[in-house]
C-alpha cells in the first residue's frame, strides 16, 4: 500500500484563536497517512508548539529565495527549520500569477528548502486556456523540469526528498475538481518525466493532487494509481472535511 500524503494549505485564512482550537481537533483522529498543515508564517510558531506531541506536521506555504540579508518582509529556509517546519509549498499559482514568480525562482526556492532538511512541495498545473489548446503536458513538463535541472546541478543534495503537487489552476478554489482521469492522465506524465531524470525519483517523489479536493472526492481520486495525496486548500480549514479527507488517504 502506498503511504500517502495529505497536506492542508489554509493560504491567508484562519486566526490565532483557530490555530489554538482547531489544530489539536485535527489530532483528534490517528491519521493512517502522513499529514501536514501549512499555516500562514505568522501562526507557525504557534503551530509546531500546539503540534509538538501530534503526527500532524506542520509546513509554510512559500519561502524567500535568498538565504538572508536584505530581503524586507521574507523569511529564509532556516528560519522555517527552526520551527520544525517539516514542508513548505514553492511555486503555487496564486504566487506564480500574482507574484511573478517564474520557474527559475521556484527553483531557487526548492533549493533553499532543500539546503535547510525541509521538503518543498512543488506546484506545477495548467490554465484553462493551456488545457484547451492541448498544451497541459508541455506546461507541467517544463515547469517541472525547470526545477528538476536546477536541483540536480546541485551534488550535495538528493532530490528524492521532493514533493509534486499537480494543481490544474482551472479547478482550485472553486469546487470544479479534476476528474479522476484527468488527474490520473497528469500525474501519469509527472511521473514519466521523473522517471526520465531517475527511476528513483519515479519510484520515491510522491505526486499530490491540489483543486476543490473535498471529503466527497478524495477517495476517489486518491485510488487512481499515479495519485499519492492531496494538496487541499478550503476544506482544510474544516476539522470534519480535512479529518475525513485524511480518512479517505
Ligand atoms: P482548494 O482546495 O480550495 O481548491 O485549493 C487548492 C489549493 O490551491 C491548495 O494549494
Amino acid at each position: 500500500m502506498k503511504n500517502r500524503l495529505v497536506v492542508g494549505n489554509w493560504k491567508m485564512n484562519g486566526s490565532l484563536e483557530l490555530i489554538n482550537t482547531m489544530l489539536p481537533e485535527m489530532t483528534s483522529q490517528r491519521a493512517q497517512c502522513t499529514a501536514a498543515v501549512c499555516v500562514p508564517s505568522v501562526y507557525l510558531a504557534r503551530a509546531a508548539q500546539v503540534l509538538a506531541d501530534s503526527e500532524l506536521l506542520v509546513g509554510a506555504q512559500d519561502v524567500s529565495l535568498a538565504q538572508r540579508g536584505a530581503y524586507t518582509g521574507e523569511v529564509s529556509a532556516s528560519m522555517l527549520s527552526e520551527l520544525d517546519c517539516r514542508f513548505a509549498i514553492v511555486g503555487h499559482s496564486e504566487r506564480r500569477t500574482r507574484h511573478g514568480e517564474t520557474d527559475e525562482v521556484i527553483a531557487e526556492k526548492a533549493l533553499r528548502c532543500l539546503e535547510a532538511g525541509i521538503r518543498p512541495i512543488i506546484c506545477v498545473g495548467e490554465s484553462q486556456q493551456q488545457r484547451d489548446i492541448g498544451r497541459t503536458a508541455q506546461v507541467i513538463g517544463q515547469q517541472l523540469d525547470i526545477v528538476l535541472d536546477r536541483l540536480a546541478a546541485e551534488a550535495a543534495i538528493s532530490l528524492e526528498r521532493i514533493v509534486v503537487a499537480y494543481e490544474p489552476v482551472w479547478a482550485i478554489g472553486n469546487g470544479r475538481a479534476a476528474s479522476v482521469e484527468q488527474a490520473q492522465d497528469a500525474h501519469a506524465y509527472l511521473r514519466q518525466r521523473l522517471g526520465a531524470k531517475a527511476a528513483s525519483l519515479r519510484d520515491s517523489v510522491p505526486i499530490l493532487y491540489g483543486g476543490s479536493v473535498t471529503k466527497a472526492n478524495a477517495a476517489d481520486l486518491f485510488a487512481a494509481p499515479d495519485i499519492d495525496g492531496g494538496l487541499v486548500g478550503g476544506a482544510s480549514l474544516s476539522v470534519s472535511e480535512f479529518l475525513a479527507i485524511l480518512h479517505a488517504a
